[in-house]
């Protein structure tokens, strides 16, 4: 029997970079996986490439929207009944200077990975079984300052804290709820973010390991706070950097 064999999860930003990967992991593992996003093609393709039949379903949801959010809840209800497990991994990124963020930026930004994650969370929990697992991804950027990263940084501080602050509201059901905090992982976002080889070899050279992560890095790290094997560790904090956070670069 597989670890996740009857077991469902939810991962917003499932279409791409992190989410797909966890979706692939958690798939392999034999649980049944809802994936949302904004982009109804790349949801598609994504399903598609997974090809796991009905234990993968695609469902086009904005988590700024809590409209989207309701829809994808009932989506989710109807097809699979209930969830064991949410990855609240959707995120945009903002590389700018504090001086040049305009307001649709900020609205933009805390509504994706602030908002959108604490809303996924909230109406996730009427269908969230008692002893069920909350995982939301972080950032880096919650420990290091960088310049042009004010917003995106306070919006992810603002997830960590939250996983935090849930851990004992949501104790009395059995359900745990911990932080992944990814490094500098191969990904769209990565990439938009950077611009071009140089930057991306900067980055590269702050990590102690001396690579980027891989998405199914990240993955690998949901997969254990979703699972039992993490069965005694609540409002914990992963930190998956290939030693970025906490080292010097030789
Ligand atoms: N890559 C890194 O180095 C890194 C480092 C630290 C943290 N992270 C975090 O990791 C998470 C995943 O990012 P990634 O690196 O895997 O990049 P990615 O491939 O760009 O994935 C981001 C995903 O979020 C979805 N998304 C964005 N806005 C959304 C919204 N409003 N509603 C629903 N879905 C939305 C995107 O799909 P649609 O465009 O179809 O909506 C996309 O699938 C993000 O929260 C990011 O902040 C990444």
């Amino acid at each position: 029997m597989s670890e996740f064999d009857g077991k469902s999860v939810l991962i917003t930003g499932g279409g791409s970079g992190i989410g797909l990967a966890t979706a692939r992991r958690l798939l392999d593992a034999g649980a049944r996986v809802a994936i949302a996003g904004r982009d109804t093609d790349r949801l598609e393709a994504a399903a598609k490439e997974l090809d796991a039949g009905e234990r993968v379903i695609a469902v086009r949801a904005d988590v700024a929207s809590t409209a989207d959010v309701d829809v994808l809840i009932g989506e989710i209800q109807s097809k699979f009944g209930s969830l064991d497990g949410v990855f609240a991994n959707a995120g945009v990124g903002l590389n700018a200077r504090t001086a040049d963020i305009t307001e649709a930026d900020f609205d933009q930004v805390v509504g994706t990975n602030f908002k959108g994650a604490f809303f996924t969370v909230q109406k996730a929990l009427p269908i969230l079984n008692d002893g069920g697992s909350i995982v939301f991804n972080a950032s880096w950027l919650v420990h290091r300052g960088m310049g042009m990263g004010s917003l995106y940084a306070a919006s992810k501080a603002a997830v960590l804290n939250l996983a935090r602050t849930l851990a004992p509201d949501l104790a009395d059901r059995g359900i745990r709820v911990n932080t992944v905090t990814p490094g500098h992982i191969k990904t769209e976002m990565f990439d938009a973010v950077t611009g071009n080889d140089q930057v991306r070899e900067f980055f590269r050279g702050q990590v102690a390991i001396g690579r980027l992560g891989d998405p199914t890095d990240i993955a690998d790290a949901v997969l254990y706070l979703l699972s039992s094997r993490s069965s005694y560790i609540t409002g914990q904090e992963l930190v998956v950097d290939g030693g970025l956070v906490g080292s010097v670069p030789n």
